[in-house]
């Protein structure tokens, strides 16, 4: 059994569908840990409502990024947590845990990287005018949304779409690829 973390920073509906995609009993991809910037937001309170341990911290009763990662670092490993999910997480992953996590850190992001980085890729794919837009999941590195994708989902844009409507479309399609894509990945991990 592999064991991996979540972190969530919002709604958690990417949350949900890796707790629901991991429920059964010989699964061997083992949800861990939910790990929150966010103490009040929805993820964390769907976690607790499955009794998934969660680390929820106030990033501003630290002193810097370094200080908190370190934190999350130890709860990582009392979790014995391999690989780290970010579904939501609305900050960059500094290399307290990029280090010891190197090529085990997944984002899933609403657009077809490289295009539409950073915030409100949604809103950027629309403004921009452009006929397809998507999802990636893609490994973690330093930068924001750089890391080496590894699949990615089209989904084109139709003349009438609203901010809404396409969002529809792109969060059905994240809750399809980010599993499909990570759960593999988790459970043929060898643990050394
Ligand atoms: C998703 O659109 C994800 O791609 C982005 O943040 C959103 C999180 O949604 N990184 P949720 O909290 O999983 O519902």
């Amino acid at each position: 059994m592999t064991a991996f973390a979540v972190f969530a920073s919002g709604y958690g509906s990417n949350l949900e569908r890796f707790i629901e995609e991991t429920r059964a009993p010989d699964e061997r991809a083992r949800l861990a840990l939910v790990v929150s910037d966010r103490p009040e937001c929805r993820a964390v309170a769907l976690a607790r409502q499955v009794v998934i341990p969660t680390f929820a911290f106030d990033p501003r009763a630290y002193p810097d990024k370094a200080a908190f990662e370190c934190e999350i670092l130890s709860e990582l490993r009392a979790h014995d947590v391999q690989w780290i999910i970010l579904a939501g997480y609305m900050r960059l992953v500094g290399s307290t845990l990029l280090d010891p996590f190197r090529y085990r850190i997944l984002n899933v992001h609403p657009s077809l990287l490289p295009d539409f980085p950073g915030k409100d890729a949604i809103g950027q794919a629309l403004r921009a005018g452009v006929s397809m837009t998507g999802v990636t999941v893609h490994y973690v590195d330093e930068g924001i949304d750089t890391g080496l994708a590894i699949a990615q989902t089209r989904i084109a844009i139709a003349p009438r779409d609203t901010l809404d409507t396409l969002a529809e479309r792109i969060h059905a399609a994240e809750h399809r690829l980010c599993p499909a894509v990570a759960l593999p990945l988790i459970r043929e991990t060898e643990i050394t």
